[in-house]
């Protein structure tokens, strides 16, 4: 695995949350934290960034991740350029790596990539030079390292602690970057229980989350917990006859509000999104006075900035 950190133990990369250390984590949500602001009012801007450029390259879909690492970048005073890989040399053959020599030779320091394919980020980042960072913003089914960080944000800021509480990650956790990178951080930073909610063909793999107790009833997996983590059925990751009848689904495993009163009374609602409202997740749960969907997206922006700032702040 390529090292994230430095000589000097700064963050150099961010690739996934396997191995980041307690204090490191905290660090990181610690630095988060200053830059939430409510929506409505005016967002933090600084100019930590200044003079560096930043590079989103996604080639899978995305809406909050990309949007929210560029206006990351952009409040911190960096510039911004958003690869089109579509309407890139990419589709006349160029390779990844010819690609990224050659924004490095236009001075970009830190590269963003979201990639289908397992391994591209630390591919780049075993490729670039020194003084360059890469961030993962969403690794197949592997990591997501950003949105970990946000929901362990999200959680700290409802809960005000991690320690003891009781969390259900719920859905297609077997495709899951999000549910992955949540068992990560949210192991790492103390979480007392952590329990994979799934049908059977969603599961993960035996030897994965390790210490996670599963269930197979949505009904028995949430009861008596502190937060309830949803996930999106990841279609893209299944052959045609995987895919679950959207009604039955929703029958089985979807969270509606009755469901949801298994739970702790305080209990929040989460999802990474975008959601498949009625297949996993109830509109009127996923809108209602639990969730805290949106605070995560705007976290999202503030995980982000965190991120950003730390692996420039590091190169001294
Ligand atoms: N949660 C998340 O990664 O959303 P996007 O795919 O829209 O970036």
């Amino acid at each position: 695995m390529t090292q994230q950190t430095r000589a000097n133990g700064s963050l150099r990369h961010l690739l996934t949350l396997e191995g980041l250390g307690r204090p490191q984590l905290e660090a990181l949500l610690a630095r988060a934290q200053k830059f939430v602001k409510p929506v409505g009012e005016p967002p933090v801007q600084a100019q930590s960034l200044a003079g560096v450029t930043v590079a989103n390259m996604f080639t899978e879909p995305s809406t909050r991740t990309r949007v929210s690492f560029e206006l990351a970048a952009k409040r911190l005073g960096a510039d911004v350029v958003n690869l089109e890989v579509q309407l890139s040399s990419r589709v006349k053959g160029e390779s990844m790596l010819d690609t990224i020599y050659t924004l490095e030779a236009c001075h970009v320091d830190v590269f963003v990539i979201r990639d289908a394919e397992s391994g591209v980020p630390g591919l780049v980042a075993a490729n670039v030079k020194p003084h360059v960072s890469v961030l993962s913003a969403g690794e197949a089914h592997v990591s997501h390292p950003t949105q970990g960080l946000l929901d362990a944000l999200t959680i700290l800021q409802a809960k005000n602690r991690f320690d003891g509480l009781k969390v259900a990650i719920v859905g297609d956790v077997r495709h899951s970057r999000v549910a992955r990178s949540a068992w990560h951080v949210l192991t790492a930073l103390g979480v007392g229980e952590i329990r994979v909610v799934a049908p059977r063909g969603l599961m993960p793999e035996a030897g994965e989350f390790i210490g996670c107790e599963r269930f197979t009833s949505i009904e028995g997996g949430i009861a008596g917990v502190d937060v309830v983590m949803m996930l999106r059925i990841q279609k893209e990751r299944m052959a045609a006859a995987q895919i679950p009848d959207a009604d039955r689904y929703f029958a089985k495993y979807g969270l509606s509000a009755e469901r949801l009163a298994r739970a702790k009374p305080d209990a929040i609602v989460m999802h990474p999104q975008p959601m498949n409202r009625g297949i996993e997740i109830a509109s009127d749960v996923a809108d209602g006075p639990q969730s805290v969907i949106r605070d995560q997206v705007r976290n999202g922006v503030a995980v982000r900035m965190a991120v950003l700032e730390a692996v420039i702040e590091g190169r001294g």
